[in-house]
């Protein structure tokens, strides 16, 4: 992989609403802003990509389906400048009640070919907490329509273990998700962030055996339903795995562009600002890491420990010239079981999946050469 830069993501910070739980980049919709917004985002890629063939592109946010026909036809314009892989995996994520049959067509016949839709619960008392506006009819109604236009490779996002949740509320969320028939489900614990609405209402995380309850019963449920789990929160049916995101997670590089945006282009890692005005006046760049070997080999670990598979010891060889299992941590790992080796890869034990974060800690700060 040395070399090349083959992924794309593109931030779209509008939403029409602020959900209760949400700390990602993003401001209100505001039509001058995104008119403002589509011709800072032109003049950034502009300025940066260098003509390489992309192989995976992600339209994300924020609610890039908030944007009309008319922006989005803006935005499309400005995606033409690059150079597309044939094979190229072309995700767009949006919410239920802003992606129209209109705008699905218009994905459809602009080379989209993978949706990602932010449906989260089916439980009105949940969607209500979480100030998502959407209901079940318009779900439906929408990735019915996505099917019939020919959209395969569909995901959809599901949230977990509110305080109030109970195991009986997750298991008819999961039998609705399932009656979806989508080929990829991301299902993601409630995180309490910062800056939100439920962090300043001070709500409290659900106790963690129920969490962890919740997690089993997500795993066996979609396992029992051929779903295969690839990472920690993803799962897919029929290989449709998201290649963007193993971009991430196999620390490959990769452009991020628009507010809030972060990339990784060989020597540095760089995070774009999360103030609309800095971004909207040309002030791109928050701050740029610079990647010694150290580092990288840190990010490998931090990332390539999240897939299930885990690290494929011949591509860690062939990118540092290293044997995966003679690192000394590795090695400790391996020995206290947190860590298996299947042979061709090394990967974190089943039974340490849960506890995944505090293992992944491990890694830290440590010597690896
Ligand atoms: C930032 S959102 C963007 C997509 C789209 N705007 C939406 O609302 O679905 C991506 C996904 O991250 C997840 N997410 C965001 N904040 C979270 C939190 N605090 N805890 C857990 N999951 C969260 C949600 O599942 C959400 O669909
Ligand atoms: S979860 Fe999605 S729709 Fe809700 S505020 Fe965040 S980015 Fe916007």
């Amino acid at each position: 992989m040395e070399g090349s830069i083959h992924s794309v993501y593109i931030h779209i910070p509008f939403c029409d609403h602020i959900c209760s739980y949400c700390d990602f980049p993003k401001v209100l919709s505001f039509s001058p802003w995104i008119e403002r917004y589509l011709e800072t985002l032109e003049k950034e890629i502009r300025m940066n990509y260098k003509g390489e063939r992309i192989k995976t592109i992600y339209i994300g946010g924020g609610t890039p389906s908030v944007l009309s026909l008319e922006q989005l036809r803006k935005l499309f314009k400005i995606v033409s400048i690059f150079k597309k892989d044939t094979t190229c995996e072309f995700t767009f994520e949006g919410n239920p009640e802003s992606l129209s049959e209109e705008k699905i067509l218009f994905l459809k016949e602009n080379f989209v070919n993978r949706l990602s839709i932010g449906v989260e619960s089916f439980q009105e008392k949940l969607l209500k907490k979480m100030n998502r506006h959407h209901t079940k009819e318009e779900v439906l109604k929408i990735i019915s329509y996505a099917k019939k236009v020919g959209f395969l490779n569909i995901n959809v996002d599901l949230i977990y273990a509110f305080e109030e949740e109970t195991i009986e509320d997750l298991k008819k969320d999961l039998k609705e998700f399932l009656s979806l028939e989508v080929p990829h489900i991301s299902t993601y614990s409630l995180i309490l962030e910062e800056h939100t609405r439920f962090y300043i209402e001070k709500r409290k995380p659900i106790l963690e055996d129920i969490d962890f309850s919740m997690y089993q019963l997500i795993q066996q449920t979609l396992k029992d339903s051929l779903y295969e789990q690839y990472e920690i929160s993803n799962f897919a049916k029929n290989s449709f795995f998201s290649k963007h995101n193993l971009t991430y997670w196999n620390n490959e590089y990769y452009y991020g562009f628009g507010m809030g945006a972060s990339g990784y282009l060989k020597e540095y890692r760089y995070n774009n600002t999360k103030s609309i005005l800095k971004y909207l006046s040309g002030a791109f760049l928050l701050n740029k890491e610079k990647m010694t070997r150290q580092s990288n080999l840190e990010y490998t670990f931090l990332l390539g420990f999240r897939k299930i598979k885990g690290i494929s010891k011949e591509n860690f060889f062939n990118r540092y010239h290293l044997v995966l299992e003679e690192i000394p941590i590795i090695k400790r790992l391996l020995k206290e079981k947190k860590l298996v080796d299947k042979g061709k890869f090394i990967s974190i034990s089943s039974e340490y999946l849960y506890v995944e974060n505090s293992i992944l800690l491990e890694f830290i700060g440590e010597k690896y050469e």
